[in-house]
């Protein structure tokens, strides 16, 4: 995978504004039990930024991942259409060498998100050092994925053009 992987100089500037969000909404992590801190920001398709952490509960199992945290931040503000997501990740006491890729959750929820933009979401995913980075689409971390087509679903209607 090496191979694909960026340096900070061969990004565009959306994507490092997007990282420097994400850097910041990841301080914001609310992590007592894993003390692992995800950042997600989504650039929305008129060029907004909203951001999202990882918030833990006593029953872990009720955690919300940074990144659907940011799509849920994005649709309570009025936004769902979408052209990229940064993540950006940090343990406890040690910096991830490698960009984090999202969880299975994520991937399902963002390409959720991706049906409702009608756009194939970038994911930009760094390291802690903003050195090392992996840029991918949805569909490429999320191939053959189950979603509203499969149900017959049409989203249009449900894509808030009065905002994005
Ligand atoms: N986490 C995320 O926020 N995003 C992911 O895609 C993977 C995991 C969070 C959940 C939990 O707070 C911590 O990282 C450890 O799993």
């Amino acid at each position: 995978m090496a191979h694909e992987m960026k340096k900070m100089n061969g990004l565009k500037k959306y994507q490092k504004n997007l990282i420097r969000a994400a850097e910041m909404a990841m301080k914001n992590a609310y992590n007592p039990y894993s003390k692992f801190y995800v950042g997600a920001a989504l650039l929305t398709v008129d060029n907004k930024i909203i951001t999202g952490a990882n918030f833990e509960n006593a029953s872990y199992g009720v955690t919300i991942c940074a990144e659907r945290s940011a799509i849920l931040h994005a649709n309570a503000e009025g936004y769902r259409q979408f052209k990229a997501m940064a993540i950006i990740t940090k343990g406890e006491k040690s910096k991830t060498e490698t960009p984090t890729a999202p969880c299975g959750a994520c991937r399902q929820m963002i390409f959720e998100a991706s049906q409702i933009s009608g756009n194939d979401i970038e994911l930009v995913l760094s390291n802690t050092d903003k050195t090392i980075f992996l840029i991918k689409n949805i569909s490429e971390l999320l191939p053959y994925a189950f979603g509203p087509k499969d149900l017959g679903i049409d989203l249009k209607k449900y894509k808030r053009a009065d905002k994005s």
